[in-house]
């Protein structure tokens, strides 16, 4: 099986939706905002703070194709998309799932979040309006896309194998 790559904004829940996808294949997980956590040996608020989001952008490119591997599930950080080599790279590689639900949602979720530098320093306009920025590039990575919104982790993972095995 190719390289399953679940993209999204922050907070669908494309870590806790990834972990019940690869028990379910039984293929491996792995995370791009784990692996440059491990890499940069400091958190994602100090690699911001510290390094700056450009910085982080161009490690998260790098550990992106690193991790790329078939049969395996790489979950992503929401800004992965803002780079269209990433984009490119995932579609060519691999099969492409963006996971979607409703921005009020995401905000009770995500708000004050001291782990997401994006979340933590804006206000519920402000996220909204990178939301909104960044659909356009979702759509366009993405091969399937899977509403998440108030679903069981089970069924958005049954709806996910469904529209794999579709294509
Ligand atoms: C980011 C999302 C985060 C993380 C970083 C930047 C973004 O990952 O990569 O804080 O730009 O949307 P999650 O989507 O897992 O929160």
């Amino acid at each position: 099986m190719k390289t399953i790559y679940l993209i999204g904004f922050m907070g669908v829940g494309k870590t806790t939706i990834g972990s019940a996808l690869g028990r379910k294949l039984d293929i491996p997980v792995v995370d791009t905002d784990h692996a440059i956590v491990e890499q940069a040996q400091k958190s994602i608020p100090e690699i911001f703070a510290e390094d700056g989001e450009e910085t982080f952008r161009t490690m998260e490119g790098i550990v992106l194709q690193r991790l790329s591997k078939p049969n395996t599930v790489i979950t992503t950080g929401g800004g992965i998309v803002l780079n269209e080599d990433n984009i490119e790279y995932m579609r060519e590689s691999g099969i492409v799932v963006l996971l979607e639900t409703d921005f009020n949602l995401l905000w009770k979720r995500i708000r004050r979040d001291p782990n997401r530098p994006l979340a933590s320093s804006s206000s519920k306009e402000s996220l909204k309006r990178l939301y909104e920025s960044r659909k356009q590039q979702y759509v366009k990575a993405a091969h399937i896309c899977i509403n998440t919104s108030n679903y069981p982790v089970e069924k958005t993972v049954d709806s996910i194998l469904l529209r794999l095995k579709e294509r």
